[in-house]
């Protein structure tokens, strides 16, 4: 098989990009779509679920998918510096795929309020980090003040490159499945993901979306030739209870959530979420910071999957609608799981007990084991 050189080389074809794009790429997307195994007998629940594991891309999360596209676009057009406004994993991918691009990353993030892991990936890569005195929405209203003063092309998702190259995981769902699930479940922070994926499943199934015509401008979503399958998922969006602008019908002011990821309380593409949800029959819902905190041990724990507090949201949502009966047995389902756990290792060993420390000496490491069997 031909070397995997990144999704933009993949689906070329889907994508807006010409032989003058430079591709700049880390060789992101062809992430697993792996079955759970254990929870579903172990919940005694009669589904077929499956994650996709978003957190295997080269900075750990679903962003470089975006990120492939808006840098490469970004150098098409002669940019020599990009910003964003982060909760952190945008951020960091941000900050690699500018340093791939030899370009100058600056990140707004906000004070206090992002994972361990994803601020050392910002540093590690050399952007400038500019910490915040507020939240996520001061950033992005910041990030867009200033892009219409300084010479810096805007990455967040408001950059329409970024939802063409983070549909391309409904693709690859798709092709691992030979056909689309029935529900696609998902993290709602901005709101930019969700709408990626719709217009992914529609272009895969040959049809428009409001979606797709509402920030292409276009009357028809501009790559729905393909028909990968003939029908599209019932689309569900959830967040957390003290972040969930969509369940209020309106922007939170302060947002709260352990799960900083999504921690954003005026998302800044709630019309095409909202048109992905309307069009495929789908419902957004909220899960509590116990909940979700709790979706991830057992995920981790009885599925091997690790994955950062807000990606559990989609799992944790989906596992209580089914048991709801809001989504009927038999129903094949996927989650996406949008970033790695190790992105913030201070939540998951957070109220741990779960390190003990034993004299070196064998008697007491036998002990120590013997007592656990
Ligand atoms: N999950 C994770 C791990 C995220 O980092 C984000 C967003 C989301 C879910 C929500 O996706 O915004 O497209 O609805 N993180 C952004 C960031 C805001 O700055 O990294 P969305």
């Amino acid at each position: 098989a031909a070397h995997y050189t990144g999704l933009i080389d993949r689906y070329r074809d889907r994508l807006p990009v010409s032989d003058k794009t430079p591709v700049i790429s880390l060789n992101e997307g062809d992430t697993p779509l792996i079955r759970l195994v254990n929870l579903p007998r172990e919940l005694g629940i009669d589904v077929e679920i499956y994650v996709k594991y978003e957190g295997l891309n080269p900075t750990g999360s679903f962003k470089d998918r975006g990120m492939t596209m808006a840098v490469s676009k970004a150098a098409e057009e002669g940019a020599k510096a990009i910003v964003c406004a982060s909760t952190g994993n945008t951020s960091a991918a941000a900050a690699a795929y500018a340093a791939r691009a030899g370009m100058t990353a600056f990140v707004l993030i906000p004070e206090g309020k992002i994972a361990m892991g994803k601020l050392a990936q910002a540093i590690a890569h050399g952007a400038v980090v500019l910490q915040i005195k507020g939240n996520f929405d001061d950033g992005m209203r910041l990030v867009k003040e200033v892009a219409g003063e300084a010479p810096v092309a805007i990455v967040n998702s408001i950059n329409p490159y970024r939802l063409q190259g983070q549909k391309t995981g409904a693709f690859e769902i798709v092709e691992a499945l030979g056909r689309a699930p029935d529900y696609h479940c998902i993290p709602v922070g901005n709101a930019g993901n969700i709408s990626a994926y719709w217009i992914g499943y529609s272009e895969a199934c040959g049809k428009s979306t409001a979606s797709c015509t509402l920030y292409s401008g276009a009357e028809n979503c501009p790559y729905v030739n393909t028909a990968m399958t003939d029908k599209r998922p019932v689309m569900v969006g959830y967040q957390a209870d003290g972040s969930a602008p969509f369940m209020r019908g309106a922007p939170v002011e302060n947002p709260e959530t352990l799960a900083t990821a999504i921690r954003i309380g005026n998302p800044q593409s709630w019309d095409l979420a909202q048109a992905a949800v309307n069009e495929s029959g789908g419902w957004f819902d909220e899960v509590s910071d116990d909940e979700l905190l709790a979706t991830q041990a057992l995920l981790a724990r009885k599925e091997g999957i690790f994955c950062e507090p807000a990606s559990a949201v989609s799992l944790c949502g989906a596992l209580r609608d089914v048991k709801s009966g809001l989504i009927p047995a038999g129903s094949l389902i996927t989650c996406t799981l949008t970033g790695h756990g190790l992105k913030d290792p201070d939540i998951a060993i957070r109220g741990q007990e779960a390190v003990q420390t034993v004299e070196a000496e064998l008697g007491a490491v036998k002990a120590a084991i013997l007592a656990h069997i």
